[in-house]
């Protein structure tokens, strides 16, 4: 086991007692885990509510008048209050239950963007968007004549505003961008793109799924139309996720899924009228346990403070990056000034898929490969980057792993 620093600022130590799985062996080694990009850990407090749900008030929600099912739904939709504080939405009703910031993007382009969008309107998006955030956009522009246009990234992987003033016109209708890169760790200014966007009439639809792990998130401030993240990758479970979306773009917009729960009638004579906002979104049994279990995820990170956790995974990010540094032939793909947790590299003659083998022998987890967001790796004439991406139960003792394993990579390969 690793020891853990501890200061006055934050308890990791006692934070990692509450991830069983961060006490397990790969091999003889202790798991250092530095995937969390692509999915994090569980605390136990998550855990139990699954159990809690199933052995307590299992039930399907908005469809029964029998206690069961009036408790599994209030249980339900009181997550959709605490989602709508943990992101500074306005209102509840702004927050739709999805399987996963993937769905949730499908959702908006289908729902708002063919209703909306029409031959020749323009979808900016970015050269480092996740493919979550550019196959639903090339579905539609191929289905309705629409023109996508990708934002240059600078060499460090900041957005070039530049770029992206001249780009914007009384054409575009969409900007669709990443909050944080999951490829490279930047943070792009959302208020700003969104401020811009809304001047030339577009909308903007902002990933998310790398930034509500790691800060503060305030989508009324930041005035974004659309906001996405997923579950799995704060503390959650998979395969659930929310939409928020501006109350007045989700009235207008047509249901995407059809089936039970977001209809008010179905008849075969007078026809069918759709739910409110959010349920015309909610076709078919939810995810119960799944969205319960978000909100404790998010209850469990609001005890520790997400103020605390940006802090404390910056100075992580920065012990890293300077430790990493150090490295003899290594480059740091993504060295925006402003990023949160993500360290991609490539290390001199040495394929990512190997590095990523030889330190999994170490115990540490990372993740090779192009992160789902090929386009950045094209930019930067690479296949594919090693990624390690940390999490606030991350330890300055496992990136002195991380590192001690590259070592033995290049001894080993280089
Ligand atoms: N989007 C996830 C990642 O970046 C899967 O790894």
């Amino acid at each position: 086991m690793f020891a853990t620093q501890q200061d006055h600022h934050f308890d990791v130590a006692s934070i990692r007692k509450d991830f069983p799985i961060l006490a397990r062996q790969i091999g003889d080694k202790p798991l250092v885990y530095l995937d969390n990009a692509a999915s994090s850990q569980m605390p136990v407090q998550v855990m139990d509510a699954f159990a809690q749900y199933h052995s307590g008030y299992h039930s399907n929600v908005h469809r029964g008048v029998h206690t069961l099912s009036q408790e599994a739904t209030d249980a339900f939709e009181k997550v959709r209050f605490k989602v709508q504080r943990f992101i500074g939405a306005r209102s509840e009703r702004e927050i739709v239950y999805t399987s996963g910031a993937t769905d949730s993007i499908n959702l908006i382009a289908q729902a708002y963007g063919r209703t909306f969008l029409e031959k020749g309107d323009e979808i900016l998006i970015s050269n480092m968007e996740h493919h979550a955030n550019i196959v639903p956009w090339h579905m539609l522009a191929k289905e309705k004549n629409l023109v996508i246009r990708v934002i240059p990234i600078t060499d460090e992987g900041t957005l070039d505003m530049d770029a992206f003033d001249r780009m914007l016109s009384k054409n575009t209708k969409v900007v669709a961008v990443n909050h944080v890169s999951n490829a490279l760790g930047t943070i792009n200014p959302i208020a700003e793109i969104s401020r811009k966007a809304h001047a030339v009439g577009a909308i903007t639809v902002i990933d998310g799924a790398q930034a509500v792990p790691h800060m503060n998130v305030n989508v009324s401030e930041a005035d974004c139309d659309f906001y996405v993240f997923s579950a799995h990758k704060m503390m959650g479970p998979t395969g659930t996720g929310v939409l928020y979306g501006k109350i007045e773009h989700l009235e207008a917009m047509p249901p995407y899924r059809g089936g039970g729960d977001m209809i008010l009638s179905v008849s075969f004579d007078t026809g069918i009228t759709y739910n409110e906002v959010p349920q015309k979104f909610e076709a078919g049994t939810p995810g119960i346990a799944q969205v319960i279990m978000m909100g404790k995820a998010i209850d469990y990170m609001l005890d520790i403070g997400r103020d605390k956790i940006q802090l404390y995974e910056n100075e992580l990010l920065e012990y890293a990056t300077n430790r990493m540094r150090q490295i003899d032939g290594i480059r740091i793909i993504g060295t925006a000034p402003q990023k949160a947790s993500v360290l991609s590299f490539v290390l001199d003659g040495i394929h990512p898929h190997d590095i990523g083998t030889i330190l999994d022998f170490h115990g540490v987890a990372v993740r090779s490969g192009h992160h789902c967001a090929q386009p950045v790796m094209e930019r930067y004439g690479i296949p594919a980057t090693t990624r390690a991406s940390f999490a606030f139960y991350n330890t300055r003792d496992e990136v002195d792993a991380l590192v001690k394993a590259i070592h033995e990579v290049k001894e080993v390969l280089g």
